[in-house]
């Protein structure tokens, strides 16, 4: 189905960047540099410049740059390791693909994790905590580095929607052990396919990242020192997102903007809930635009009869699926969010006429479903 507001764009995506892209593409190939070369080299180094660390190791995705970052950690069997129910299955995967138990805790209204549940949901088995800034806000990461701090836990960023998100003057990425991003195409770091990184201060956690990468092999030396996965970020990949690295301050205003622009027409619509803004120190880079509703599912249907292309980041708790096989936490809050939440169409090439007509169709919705009560809960600026 064609969308009149659709909620990314990636063919106005590829028109805009056309030149610089086809260049990096073809200069690639013809070159032959497909695999472990000059542009993924070039691209780790950008990357760890723009999230202020010394090192980045391009994976295949942010899953196996959470895998690896939770062995590079040493966690294992025997271990708990910390984080929230309000997050991609891959989260909580790459902790029991290490063996370990994931323990979810309880989300606050910025859809973070709540660092007082942090505290109390720690062990002596607890070895490790991950944060999760979702849609582009960064925890409070200040507290939950403390909190680690004094128990001895290990932070692991799952800063897969965060590139660029600030903390107190510090990018996602750049705190505790590890941080890790996803360039999966819907990203706002988005490359050709699958793709992603692990960004750390520590050597030997970029060291361990770049061997299990590549089957545990030392390239230089042709030793193997793990047991591996085939998990590298494709040079070809490598060399298009570092094009878009370039530009990414430039879609992180874009993205900003726009959400501005919600923020502010969304204003009188009482039966919705905006999205934090900023706000303590936080700059937000708005991977989504999230607002609350109780007519969650009717106003998304409703929506897409007129056009509107809305996601679901995520309809259910992670320990909801059956086949996760994860215990109920009982985390009422991250239930109600996650009835509640819708993401409204959001990109670098998100104009002011897609907001307008979003906007207006919502508005529409509401006025048609008049009887709705607001929320209970109320909308910071
Ligand atoms: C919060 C979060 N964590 C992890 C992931 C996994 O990223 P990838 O698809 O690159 O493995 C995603 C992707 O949607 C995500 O949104």
């Amino acid at each position: 189905m064609s969308y009149r507001v659709p909620f990314i764009d990636p063919k106005e995506h590829y028109r805009k960047l056309k030149s610089e892209i086809d260049f990096a593409f073809t200069d690639t190939l013809s070159k032959g540099d497909l695999v472990l070369r000059q542009q993924l080299r070039d691209f780790e180094a950008r990357l760890a410049d723009y999230c202020g660390v010394k090192y980045a190791v391009g994976v295949n995705s942010c899953y196996h740059a959470l895998h690896f970052s939770l062995l590079a950690a040493g966690v294992g069997p025997g271990h708990e390791v910390i984080t929230v129910a309000h997050t991609f299955a891959a989260t909580v995967s790459a902790i029991v693909h290490a063996g370990a138990k994931p323990v979810l805790v309880e989300v606050r209204s910025d859809y973070n994790m709540d660092p007082d549940a942090f505290e109390k949901a720690i062990t002596p088995r607890t070895k490790a905590v991950i944060p999760v800034h979702l849609n582009g806000r960064v925890c409070e990461m200040d507290r939950i580095e403390a909190i680690a701090a004094k128990h001895g836990i290990a932070v692991i960023e799952d800063a897969a929607q965060a590139l660029g998100a600030q903390h107190k003057g510090r990018r996602a990425g750049s705190f505790g052990v590890a941080g890790c991003f996803s360039f999966y195409p819907f990203k706002s770091l988005g490359g050709l396919g699958d793709g992603g990184a692990v960004t750390t201060n520590d050597p030997e956690v970029a060291r361990m990242a770049t061997l299990l990468r590549f089957n545990g092999e030392d390239r230089q030396t042709g030793d193997f020192h793990y047991h591996g996965y085939t998990a590298l970020l494709d040079n070809v990949n490598a060399a298009i997102l570092d094009v878009k690295l370039k530009h990414f301050d430039e879609f992180v205003a874009h993205r900003r903007s726009t959400a501005r622009l919600y923020h502010d027409l969304l204003r009188d619509v009482k039966e919705i809930e905006r999205p934090h803004f900023d706000g303590d120190g936080y700059f937000d880079t708005f991977q989504n635009y999230v607002i609350r509703t109780s007519q969650r599912d009717q106003l998304r249907q409703y929506m897409k009869e007129q056009g509107v292309e809305t996601l679901v980041h995520w309809a259910k708790p992670m320990w909801s699926y059956p086949g996760l096989k994860l215990p109920d936490p009982k985390l009422p809050y991250t239930e109600s969010v996650c009835r509640e939440v819708i993401s409204l169409p959001m990109s670098a090439e998100t104009t002011t006429e897609h907001v307008q007509i979003t906007v207006q169709v919502i508005t529409d919705f509401f006025a048609r479903n008049s009887q709705e009560k607001p929320l209970a809960a109320g909308t910071r600026d």
